[in-house]
């Protein structure tokens, strides 16, 4: 069933959360329920005309303290494609700059009445504080090294549609995973689907406990690759670094960096993925990211559009009418 642009298809949605924190609390059919939903606003968005009405008369805000290209614009274009009214709060220019608290700022915006409030900061945390002060909804758009998990659904999103399930897959995630919310986030979701993941990473860009996560961990790159289905690739994410966490960036790339060489470990369909933004000859080989048949970065970014919708979709259809009746 495809979803048209009055009524789109989730009507009987049983998604029971109030807000999108984390992986970390969504079941397997929490998981599917997104990922059935975002294939068919993959398709919706392949169309000419690319709008539904689920977001009529909805606001969402976007609230980003911390910078973004993908993220911030693929959930103003979902909001858009739904519908729904989009504002952009610009950190920079906003009373934040005058001091205002993280709390303070969200209650002003509560009071305007959003529907959705998308959220990036750079505390671990602090997310999940303002959703518990808010009225509307609240998507976690990336807080400090904790979760991320709009990027591990449609991570998984791309996975599925290229390999057709997760159940089974050996999944590498290879890099900075100390700093990485996205890491995290994949891991949750990776492995209550059934996938089998591991950390690919030198002992100082993974954190003690990694293990717990239940995942394998590995230190050299071609070890953690030998029969891997996927290939996730992180950012060294120098900005959440205090002191200095690998030698030098030529040396990381050596050792650490995705090339040819390296990926000859893997199995020879081996889906080469990076959440962006990528830096070329640091954690990736420029001719393996731009390898048409072998990586999916691209594909990536389409997924998060058809993903951010399915999320906005199945949260504002959980909202109890009228508004805010809970306060
Ligand atoms: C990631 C993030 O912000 O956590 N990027 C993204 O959302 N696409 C990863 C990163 O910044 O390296």
């Amino acid at each position: 069933m495809e979803p048209d642009a009055t009524s789109p298809s989730a009507s009987e949605s049983n998604f029971g959360h109030r807000h999108l924190l984390g992986t970390e609390g969504l079941s397997r059919s929490d998981v599917s329920q997104i990922l059935d939903l975002s294939d068919q606003y993959v398709e919706q968005n392949r169309q000419v005309d690319k709008k539904a009405g689920v977001l009529r008369g909805r606001t969402l805000i976007n609230l980003f303290f911390e910078n973004s290209t993908r993220t911030r614009t693929s959930f103003e274009l979902a909001g858009k494609r739904l519908g729904g009214d989009v504002i952009n709060m610009s950190v920079s220019t906003s009373s934040i700059k005058k001091g205002e608290t993280l709390i303070d700022t969200a209650m002003t915006l509560n009071a305007m009445h959003p529907d959705v409030l998308v959220v990036r900061h750079g505390d671990s945390g602090a997310v999940q504080l303002l959703a518990e002060k808010v009225n509307c909804a609240v998507i976690n758009a990336g807080d400090g090294s904790h979760e991320h998990p709009t990027q591990a659904l449609l991570d998984a999103l791309t996975i599925r549609r290229r390999k057709g399930h997760l159940e089974g897959l050996n999944v590498a995630i290879c890099g900075d995973v100390t700093h990485s919310r996205v890491a995290r986030s994949n891991i949750y979701l990776l492995n209550t689907m059934g996938a089998r993941v591991r950390v690919v990473a030198p002992p100082t860009l993974l954190p003690t406990y990694v293990e717990r996560l239940g995942v394998e961990v590995h230190h050299d790159l071609r070890d953690g690759l030998t029969d891997c289905d996927i290939v996730m690739m992180l950012r060294l994410q120098t900005e959440r670094m205090q002191g200095s966490f690998v030698p030098s960036m030529r040396e990381y790339f050596y050792f650490h960096g995705l090339d040819y060489d390296k990926l000859a470990a893997a199995k020879p369909d081996a889906l080469i993925m990076h959440p962006g933004p990528m830096n070329r000859g640091v954690e990736i080989d420029s001719e393996v990211a731009d390898d048409i048949d072998r990586s999916a970065i691209h594909e990536q970014v389409e997924m998060g559009v058809a993903v951010r919708m399915a999320c906005l979709d199945l949260l504002v259809r959980n909202q109890t009418a009228p508004w805010g009746l809970n306060r």
